[in-house]
């Protein structure tokens, strides 16, 4: 893991700071907050004559490194845009891009000002530049032996003023998206379904939460025929992985996370083909950010009762693989068809929403999941594709998903769309109609196995990862999810 770990709020003079860079926010045409203008004061007007020389024009995310002259040496100037049109966005992004400019420059600490808008909160504009920052910095050179130029922020000093539970809340959240990425990026051979336990394990430790893990023979005989039908080819061991955090009061039904957790997704005996099947091992994004929703929660402890669900497996062909026409029957009863093994995630999911359903009566249960290649044929890499059965659920999240920049787009989940999901000879298959609304026929689906349960799907095939980079998103796995639910149980209290 690689990101920025150490922030904090300095109460130093500009010109006492003892870090490598300062960074100076700009606004469009160049004007400056109390300690911008200081600073240009005190440097000769080097600032403004930057802006006048035409060489800065404080544009979003434009960034222009100066030696001062003084102390600090180096001056990092960080463009806002139009000062009416911030939003809380545009702070994140400004956070994202003093950070690539710091380490692209070889430096490792850096003091900063959060641009102070009123209207945006200040806590609420420290929270947004410190996740900026943090997740900006974000680089995984776990397995470069020999990079040893690679740089990444070590100490981000906030100067002028910020909000300490701002800071906290960014930090904690932020963290938790890297955690979430890191175990995204690493390849199917270590992040196994072993490896998502013991995360999940170790999360529960430190955030006094219960944590169950179930082995193949245990969901099995339990019932979970759809999770142990997708398992079947894989000789890596699957997990079914349980976390229960109790931060409500006792009677309080819980909010319930689920994630797909395919550690690698060969298709099984409905095999892909080879060219770019690498990218599989991102499979697992669903599961990656329910537990950098715990890692939040464990460090944030928000006051409610919370319920976290992942079922872990690769899926693979092999002699005692599932095959297509199989029929197996899931953890709520209902029998399933499998026509394609490639549409492995819907299948376990379905057992983790039954079990969530039958055994901890969420008041809201949101899963995510890497479900559909057809998702990202709707809606690109930009917005995740959002269905469920609860308007306010759903309002929410596209709201937490505005707020966050983690945008999702609802689509219809309609009685047509529900019936291309049933099977002639078993209740369900887990197939919708041939070449039609393929991700609506993943939703519809796992719909089946919701029960009465407020439920929302997030498919996230297409926001889990990028090979662009954006402003505090390095390109690869992005953490998706994590900051988007966490958002989510502020709104829904
Ligand atoms: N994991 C894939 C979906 C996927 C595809 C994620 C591309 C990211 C990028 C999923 O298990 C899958 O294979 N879905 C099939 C469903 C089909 C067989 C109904 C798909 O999208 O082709
Ligand atoms: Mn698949
Ligand atoms: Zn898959």
């Amino acid at each position: 893991m690689a990101q920025l770990n150490k922030v904090q709020i300095s109460s130093r003079d500009w010109n006492k700071v003892t870090t490598d860079v300062l960074a100076v926010a700009v606004f469009k045409g160049g004007a400056l907050s109390a300690m911008g203008k200081a600073v240009d004061k005190g440097t000769g007007k080097i600032i403004s004559k930057a802006v006048k020389g035409g060489d800065f024009k404080g544009k979003s995310n434009e960034t222009l490194m100066l030696f001062s002259g003084g102390s600090p040496s180096r001056l990092l100037l960080v463009g806002l845009g139009e000062r009416k049109e911030l939003t809380l966005e545009g702070v994140r992004e400004a956070g994202g891009a003093v950070a690539k400019a710091v380490q692209s420059a070889g430096h490792e600490t850096v003091s900063a000002e959060v641009p102070a808008l009123k209207k945006l909160g200040e806590a609420e504009t420290t929270q947004a530049f410190v996740e900026g920052t943090v997740l900006g910095s974000y680089r995984f050179l776990d397995y470069k032996t020999e990079d040893k130029d690679a740089k990444v922020l070590k100490s981000l000093s906030i100067a002028g003023g910020g909000s300490g539970a701002g800071l906290k809340r960014g930090k904690g959240i932020a963290q938790a998206v890297c955690l979430a990425r890191d175990l995204a990026a690493h390849p199917s051979n270590v992040a196994t379904p072993g490896r998502l336990a013991r995360e999940a394990r170790r999360i529960a430790r430190v955030g006094k939460m219960n944590c169950k893990v179930l082995n193949r023979d245990q969901f099995t005989k339990m019932g979970m025929g759809a999770f142990a039908s997708v398992a079947r080819g894989a000789d890596e061991p699957p997990k079914f992985i349980l976390m229960e955090y109790r931060g409500g009061k006792k009677g309080d039904k819980p909010f319930a996370f689920v994630g797909k957790g395919i550690t690698f997704d060969t298709g099984g005996i409905s095999i892909k083909p080879s060219a770019k099947m690498d990218e599989m091992k991102y499979d697992m994004c669903g599961a990656a950010a329910v537990l950098g929703i715990m890692q939040a929660v464990a460090g944030l402890k928000p006051k409610r009762n919370i319920v976290a669900a992942i079922a872990a497996t690769e899926n693979m062909p092999g002699g005692r693989a599932s095959k297509p026409g199989d029929i197996v029957k899931a953890y709520n009863g209902k029998t399933i068809e499998i026509l394609n093994t490639d549409a492995e995630g819907r299948l376990v999911l379905a057992d983790a929403l039954s079990y969530l359903t039958k055994h901890h009566t969420p008041a809201y249960m949101v899963n995510f999941a890497t479900l559909t290649g057809a998702v990202i044929v709707a809606l690109g890499h930009v917005a995740s594709g959002v269905m469920g059965t609860d308007e306010k659920l759903i309002k929410a999240i596209i709201k937490a998903g505005e707020a966050t920049g983690e945008r999702a787009w609802e689509l219809p989940l309609w009685d047509e769309y529900c019936d291309d999901v049933k099977s002639k000879i078993a209740d369900v298959k887990n197939l919708g109609a041939p070449g039609q609304a393929g991700t609506i026929a993943g939703g519809a689906f796992l719909k089946a196995f919701a029960g009465d349960i407020p439920w929302a799907h997030l498919d996230i095939a297409g926001t889990a990862w990028w090979d662009k980079d954006r402003p505090y998103v390095p390109s690869g796995p992005s953490g998706v999810g994590v900051r988007l639910s966490l958002e989510l149980l502020n709104i829904l209290g």
